[in-house]
């Protein structure tokens, strides 16, 4: 187990000998530990276990899955190689079905393959691993851009509520919404964060927390159905989340319970800003109906870990998002700059 009492930087994911290795986010904060990751099955169960969770951080992790296979096939013939990628691609796309960063990752990692095909197995492996760090090195660079970006809407003194977590742990580093608020602290301004807990996985409770007192950044975290109360009495001046895809027409999907968020700042006039990356853009999804929505097992509803607190046999929806309306949308925050009130049209132009 890595200590982490003294304020370090930590490594989502890395690459370490010939293994990737990722925080074990299941058990922060009560123990932090790398998990080794040796082909596209076990970390295709490390994205569907949610080890490793949140949309940039799911594809940095698929594109070592495929680059893991790849070192692992490398002395076997070039049809087999050929097809224990393809299954590798296949049980990559089978982890988890809503963020987009997921197929973005690996559709990049394939253009890849196609362009290298007819080179020997051992550099296709190579050049396939390279291009997984490059992924790694510039989701870091894009949420800097995003941050720079986004602290400029945050003013000084902002008590900012963000759901789910959005942060270093679920990015390659510094992370989305909490990377804007992070940039906001580093500008120099007074951001105190309130976080959301984030029924039923505990992200905000579990994650975005650890990640804000680890680092010293003023934080309340208060329960999902406390985020009205607090707007009502005026507790919060701005809302920013992640997400997991965005819509042709600036639709956002993101955890459950956002939805609920972005009704309540339009109700008490608080602005409310999404951390989007390009890579979550989706342009081939017309609008939030047509983006997929995980469900997920009914035991995370019903209880937490090893305790149950719900009757056996009781009935059970655990969508593990919703989709937020553009309407309701006051910015997306982009590595390209900022979105005011995001449409169809906007989208297409920051695209293009
Ligand atoms: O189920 P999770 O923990 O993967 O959900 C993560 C989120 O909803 C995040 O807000 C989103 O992926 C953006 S992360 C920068």
């Amino acid at each position: 187990m890595t200590d982490l009492s003294q304020k370090q930087v930590f490594e989502t994911l890395r690459w370490h000998g010939d293994r990737l290795e990722m925080i074990d986010q299941r058990i922060l904060p009560s123990k932090f530990e790398y998990r080794a990751y040796a082909s596209a099955a076990e970390v295709a169960e490390g994205i569907r276990t949610m080890v490793v969770r949140g949309a940039p951080a799911i594809g940095c992790a698929a594109a070592y899955g495929v680059a893991l296979e790849a070192l692992r096939l490398r002395d076997s013939s070039r049809e087999e190689f050929a097809a224990g990628l393809e299954k590798g691609f296949e049980q990559l796309a089978g982890s988890r079905p809503t963020a987009v960063n997921l197929f973005w990752a690996l559709n990049r990692i394939r253009r890849v393959w196609q362009e290298v095909r007819h080179v020997g197995l051992s550099a296709i492996a190579e050049r396939l691993l390279a291009e997984a760090h490059e992924v790694l090195a510039e989701d870091i660079r894009i949420n800097r851009a995003m941050g720079a970006h986004g602290a400029e809407l945050l003013p000084d003194g902002a008590r900012v509520l963000t759901h789910c977590n959005a942060g270093a742990l679920a990015t390659a580093g510094h992370g989305t919404a909490l990377g804007v608020i992070r940039s906001a602290v580093e500008a120099r301004k007074r951001i105190s964060v309130i976080a959301d807990e984030t029924r039923p996985f505990l992200q905000g409770a579990r994650l975005t927390a650890w990640e804000m007192v680890h680092e010293g950044i003023p934080v309340t975290l208060i329960t999902d159905n406390m985020a009205g109360y607090m707007m009502a009495r005026g507790e919060i001046d701005a809302v920013v989340v992640g997400t997991d895809r965005v819509a042709a027409n600036g639709d956002v999907a993101n955890k459950i319970g956002t939805y609920m968020v972005a009704v309540l700042a339009q109700r008490h006039n608080v602005p409310f800003y999404v951390a989007c990356p390009l890579s979550t853009i989706d342009p081939a999804v017309p609008d939030g109906r047509s983006i997929p929505i995980e469900e997920r097992s009914a035991s995370e509803v019903t209880g937490f870990r090893d305790y149950q607190w719900a009757p056996k046999g009781v009935a059970v929806r655990n969508p593990a998002f919703d989709v937020t309306p553009a309407e309701l949308v006051t910015a997306l925050i982009t590595e390209r700059g900022v979105v005011h009130r995001p449409d169809r049209q906007k989208i297409a132009a920051l695209l293009r």
